[in-house]
């Protein structure tokens, strides 16, 4: 099959009449029709921020990658365009891989990678990927500009540019697989076509995974931070449970120097489903990052519906004074607030209540006061499938998924200080949650199936077993001191 954005076009428009909506995110961006995965080139460009992604418009399974695109004044509200690039070939026959976008002058630059197979697709020995140039005057229509970067002599995976400016010249960050191991290169140019070997960033240590996908590297309160998805690091406790895992190493780096980083590696985001985050700055200098809110060989029951895949909401990115980035909804969410509904400080005892009948698209924020809390599991749930609660025994935030019809079980957590105050920011979307944990310090995102008929709130608090607990023996409650809901629009 030989593919063109148009045709791509008259696809997604036939297939978005047979969507079924159920689980289409209100308020997330998502394909119209087909597959989505990672963000690419997420930019600021002539007034508008620019969303791309890795789009397969032909069916709801990954295939040969396309560059959807869809446009937002304000991050939250975002409208769809046409397809930006298609697999047209040669350089990039079999795919548009993953990558980023510059702003030069007036034209907006698309720095991706072009898949392709010399000969059988079957054996990875025929694997070329090289990385290509677009451009456009109107943000919307691409001149496809061919190949400027060769794949190294000796490697075959070699993908996801992430280009900026750095004092008078451009840089792009790529990964590459040499054998198991993982590691970033580094280009430099003057003009974003003629592109300068600078050699090895980084390789990953023996822990570290056969391959980083998704490099993105920039400063963040004079530190540099090397951010990428890595495949191939094994769990460890409540550590990388996912298939895959995103984070990133702070680190010190000068052009034509090697990275030193400082510290370990770090998870993002610990629920179930955030890989490939990508990160840009908004005009006033915040840097923002988006993922795909989805995790490889996960099982996505939207797939019947027509559609797969849909992307986080964007995260202001900061470095906290002990170095920690965290990440907290960007403001532009605030702008999705519909009507409020106030909930007055309430204590349970050993029981459970229901907050709201049907939640959609809900912003929920609330403060558990778990320092005088007793309860043993105390927290809320969505219908029968999604619970996140505080687990006192032991000491730690758990987002837990049920859904045994779609094989997606299990929990996600992270360790909390009980001996304070715990305010939480939740966003609900049909087919998503996104927990955010005390202003910034951890983020839990995972997808979620609930039944139709089957989206109610509530709050529980239980109590296993009655033991003597500080500062009052007996007693049962939990405060839920501060509660507010918001519907999202
Ligand atoms: C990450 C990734 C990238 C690649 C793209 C292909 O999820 O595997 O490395 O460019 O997806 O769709």
């Amino acid at each position: 099959m030989t593919y063109s954005i148009t045709k791509a076009e008259q696809e997604l428009q036939s297939r978005r009449e047979g969507l079924n909506l159920r689980w289409y995110p209100r308020y997330h961006l998502a394909a119209r029709a087909g597959w989505m995965n990672d963000p690419n080139g997420l930019i600021w460009f002539d007034g508008w921020y620019h969303a791309f992604y890795q789009h397969h418009p032909y069916s709801t399974q990954w295939g040969p990658m396309h560059w959807g695109h869809a446009r937002s004044k304000d991050l939250v509200h975002w409208e769809h365009l046409p397809v930006a690039l298609a697999p047209e070939g040669p350089e990039d026959k079999d795919g548009c891989f993953s990558g980023s976008a510059v702003v030069d002058g007036d034209t907006l630059a698309l720095i991706y990678t072009g898949h392709k197979f010399h000969g059988d697709p079957d054996d990875e020995a025929n694997l070329y990927q090289v990385q290509c140039l677009a451009t456009s005057r109107d943000g919307i229509h691409f001149v496809r500009q061919g190949m400027i970067v060769d794949t190294p002599p000796g490697l075959h995976h070699f993908r996801d540019p992430k280009v900026w400016r750095e004092g008078e010249s451009w840089y792009m960050g790529c990964r590459a697989r040499d054998g198991e191991t993982g590691q970033g290169r580094v280009y430099r140019s003057a003009n974003l076509r003629e592109w300068q070997d600078m050699g090895v960033l980084a390789v990953a240590e023996k822990e570290m995974g056969y391959m980083w996908e998704c490099p993105d590297f920039f400063m963040l309160n004079g530190k540099r931070v090397l951010m990428f998805s890595p495949q191939g690091m094994a769990a460890e406790g409540f550590k990388n449970r996912n298939l895959f895992q995103s984070g990133y190493l702070l680190g010190e780096w000068q052009p034509g120097q090697p990275f030193v980083r400082e510290g370990e590696f770090v998870e993002m985001d610990r629920g179930h489903d955030f890989y490939a985050p990508q990160s840009f700055l908004t005009p006033d200098g915040r840097r923002i990052v988006i993922g795909w809110l989805d995790m490889w060989e996960s099982s996505q029951p939207e797939q019947e519906d027509g559609w797969a895949g849909m992307l986080s909401l964007p995260r202001e990115l900061t470095l906290s004074a002990d170095n920690r980035l965290q990440m907290r909804p960007a403001r532009e969410s605030e702008g999705l607030r519909g009507a409020w509904f106030p909930w007055p400080v309430s204590t349970l005892n050993n029981q459970q209540m229901t907050l709201l009948e049907r939640c959609d698209a809900m912003e929920v924020i609330l403060q558990w006061d778990c320092a005088n809390s007793s309860a043993e599991q105390y927290g809320m749930s969505l219908g029968e499938g999604l619970r996140v609660y505080v687990d006192a025994q032991m000491q730690r935030l758990v987002l837990e998924r049920n859904y045994p019809q779609y094989g997606l079980c299990g929990t996600r957590s992270v360790a909390l200080n009980l001996d304070n105050t715990l305010s939480l920011r939740l966003f609900f979307d049909s087919s998503s949650v996104e927990v955010f944990v005390n202003e910034g310090d951890a983020c839990l995102s995972s997808r979620i199936y609930p039944e139709a008929g089957r989206r109610e709130i509530n709050l529980f608090g239980w109590v296993a077993q009655r033991y003597y607990s500080k500062p009052e023996p007996g007693s049962w409650s939990d405060d839920f001191q501060f509660i507010r809901m918001v519907s999202l629009q």
